[in-house]
């Protein structure tokens, strides 16, 4: 049967993607972040999952005003870089995995989840910056990807609570996968972080702090924190963070933190990075 393995957390800032991009990773500003990644390339490499459920949310690349789904799950054979303005990211296209995919809108939506099921979609940098962070400049990516998409850019953004019930279902759905697969989900965005307004540059170290602790040890409570707190505590854009919970939900609760980053600041944002592996079988 599938499995999940562990899960994993990170900011998936852009500037970050183009750091990388441009050969700038060693240049002072931007060495102390990418230090933060080290252990983390070496787990990964002797870690390697089949496939990834990468929850994310789209800026404004692959949906719009127009069209704004809660949470959408990518079930195509493959996602290209998105054009966010710049062209597209030179980073490998993204090979997706169907099956498994098809099987996590089945189980969750007869879970009662309602998830749209996307057949074409383009991946921003909410997706791709994750995986040159984990795995540097491949010529293809070494896993197949399932994008998770979640609405956190219109209100209403979905509950932190329920990005937690959700997690718990996708646990569910990849157990009656009857596949021997390597599964690991990831949660990415946040942490506190403002791109506008007069509060724009908030960056919340102590709530930070909480949140990652909570993460590895009390995720119920990080459940139940409103949005109105996310929002004055970790700034507008910080509301990113209920994304970590679809992970924490998808993992079991005696998950073991291994390894633990945070960083001010990169761009406008804190960076933060948990790995939690689940107990072996
Ligand atoms: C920035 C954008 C993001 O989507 C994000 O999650 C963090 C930072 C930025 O523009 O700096
Ligand atoms: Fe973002």
């Amino acid at each position: 049967m599938a499995r999940i393995t562990a899960g994993l957390t990170t900011s998936h800032i852009p500037a970050v993607g183009a750091a990388i991009d441009l050969g700038k990773t060693g240049e002072p500003y931007w060495k102390p972040v990418f230090a933060g990644y080290e252990f983390s390339k070496r787990w990964i490499a002797e870690h390697m999952p089949d496939v990834v459920v990468l929850v994310y949310n789209d800026h404004a690349s692959a949906f719009s005003l127009e069209m704004i789904p809660t949470f959408a799950i990518g079930c195509a054979e493959s996602f290209q870089p998105a054009d966010e303005g710049w062209g597209p990211r030179p980073v490998p296209v993204v090979q997706g995995h169907p099956e498994l995919a098809w099987h996590i809108a089945q189980s969750t939506i007869l879970d009662e989840f309602d998830m749209t099921i996307v057949n074409r979609m383009d991946v921003d940098h909410g997706l791709t910056v994750p995986l040159s962070l984990l795995f540097g400049q491949p010529a293809a990516w070494p896993c197949k990807v399932i994008p998770l998409a979640v609405n956190v850019v219109q209100y209403p953004p979905p509950t932190g609570n329920r990005c937690w019930n959700l997690g718990r279902a996708i646990s569910k759905a990849v157990a009656s996968f009857d596949r021997d697969l390597k599964v690991m989900v990831w949660g990415t965005g946040g942490m506190s972080h403002q791109l506008q307004g007069p509060r724009a540059g908030l960056i919340n170290r102590d709530f930070d702090t909480r949140f990652l602790d909570g993460l590895t040890k009390d995720p119920e409570a990080l459940a139940k924190i409103p949005h109105v707190e996310y929002v004055r505590e970790a700034g507008s854009e910080g509301i990113e963070l209920v994304m970590w919970l679809i992970m924490r939900g998808a993992l079991e609760r005696a998950a073991r933190e291994v390894h633990r980053f945070y960083h001010v600041p990169a761009s406008n944002t804190a960076v933060g990075h948990i790995i939690l592996e689940n107990p072996p079988r």
